[in-house]
C-alpha cells in the first residue's frame, strides 16, 4: 500500500485530497494552525513551514508520495520545495506540487496549455513559477504539476465568503471582463486521485474543459443560494477581456473524469 504525505492536510484542498485517498492509501497530513481539529490525530503532524525541518517529517513517515497543498510566507516555501525536491531525487519518492492558474497571468488574450511558457506578473504566480521550475529539473518520473483554476464547491472559502455576504448584505465583487475556468474540491480530488492509481506524472491542468466569464458564474450561484438580490461591486482590471485559465490538451484525463462550468454550477445545491 503507497504511503502518501499532504503538506497542508488540514487546509480545504489539503484536506479534501485526505479524505479522498484516507480508505485507500495509508495516507499522512501536515497542520499548522488547526490545531484543535488535529492535534490528537496520529496520521497529522504539526509542521510550520517557517521553523520546522521538512526532512525530519519525511524521514519518520517515509512516504511514496508527497503532495504539496500549502501556503505561508513565499521564502520559507520556497525553501521547503528545495529540501523536498533533494530529498525526493534521492529517494523512492514523488511530488505532486498544487500549482495555479496565476502561473500564465502575465498572458491576458488566451486560455492556456500544459506546455505554454508561465509568465506571471503577481508575486503569487512567481512563486508558483519558481517552483514549479525546481520540479520541472527533476526526472518527469518523479513528479507531477497539477495546475489548477479557483476551486469551489459548498465548503469553499470562495463560496462560503460569497454566503456570509449575502446574509451580511455586503456587496459582492465580481470581475465582469474576466474569463475563467473552475473547478471543485470533489472534481479535483477524484482527477488527484486517478492520477496516482495511474503513477501518471507530467503537467495537469485540473480545471473545466470550458470557460465562463466571473461576472455570470457568480451570478448563477448566487441565484442557486436562494432569494437574494445582492449588490454587485463590478471591478474591472482592464478594459478588454481577460483570461486566466487552464485548459487540459497535451494531457487530457478520461471523459469520466472530464466536466463542463455548468456541472460545478449544478453541484451548488444549498439547503440553508
Ligand atoms: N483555493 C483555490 O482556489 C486554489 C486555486 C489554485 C491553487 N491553489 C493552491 O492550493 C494550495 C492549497 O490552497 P487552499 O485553498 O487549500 O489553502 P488553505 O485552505 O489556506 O490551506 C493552506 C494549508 O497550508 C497550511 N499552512 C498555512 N501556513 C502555514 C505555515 N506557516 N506552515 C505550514 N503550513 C501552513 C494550512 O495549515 P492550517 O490550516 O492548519 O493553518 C493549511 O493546511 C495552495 O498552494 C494554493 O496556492 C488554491
Amino acid at each position: 500500500m503507497k504511503r502518501i504525505l499532504i503538506l497542508g492536510g488540514s487546509g480545504f484542498i489539503g484536506n479534501a485530497i485526505y479524505r479522498e485517498l484516507n480508505s485507500f492509501f495509508d495516507t499522512y497530513g501536515t497542520y499548522y494552525s488547526a490545531k484543535k481539529s488535529f492535534e490528537g490525530n496520529k496520521q497529522f503532524y504539526r509542521y510550520d513551514v517557517e521553523e520546522d525541518d521538512i526532512v525530519e517529517i519525511l524521514e519518520k513517515i517515509k512516504p511514496d508520495l508527497i503532495i504539496s497543498a500549502l501556503r505561508g510566507n513565499f521564502q520559507a516555501q520556497i525553501m521547503a520545495h528545495q529540501h523536498l525536491v533533494a530529498h525526493i531525487v534521492a529517494k523512492p519518492c514523488k511530488l505532486f506540487f498544487i500549482s495555479s492558474a496565476n502561473v500564465f497571468d502575465a498572458y491576458s488574450k488566451y486560455p492556456s496549455y500544459e506546455n505554454d511558457k508561465t509568465l506571471s506578473e503577481s508575486i503569487y504566480g512567481r512563486l508558483k513559477i519558481k517552483i514549479e521550475n525546481m520540479l520541472l529539473r527533476m526526472p518527469k518520473s518523479k513528479m507531477a504539476i497539477l495546475r489548477v483554476p479557483m476551486v469551489f464547491g459548498n465548503s469553499s472559502p470562495r463560496i462560503k465568503e460569497i454566503r456570509n455576504n449575502l446574509i451580511q448584505k455586503v456587496p459582492l465583487e465580481v470581475f465582469p471582463n474576466l474569463i475563467i475556468n473552475i473547478t471543485n474540491d470533489d472534481r479535483l480530488t477524484q482527477q488527484i486521485h486517478y492520477l496516482i492509481n495511474r503513477n501518471r506524472t507530467g503537467i495537469y491542468h485540473l480545471g473545466s474543459g470550458d470557460l465562463i466569464h466571473h461576472e455570470d458564474f457568480i451570478k448563477e450561484i448566487v441565484g442557486r443560494m436562494g432569494n437574494f438580490h445582492p449588490v454587485y461591486k463590478r471591478v474591472f482590471t482592464t478594459n478588454e477581456d481577460r483570461y486566466l485559465a487552464v485548459l487540459p490538451k497535451a494531457n487530457p484525463l478520461p471523459k469520466n473524469l472530464q466536466f463542463n462550468c455548468q456541472d460545478i454550477i449544478d453541484h451548488h445545491i444549498f439547503t440553508e
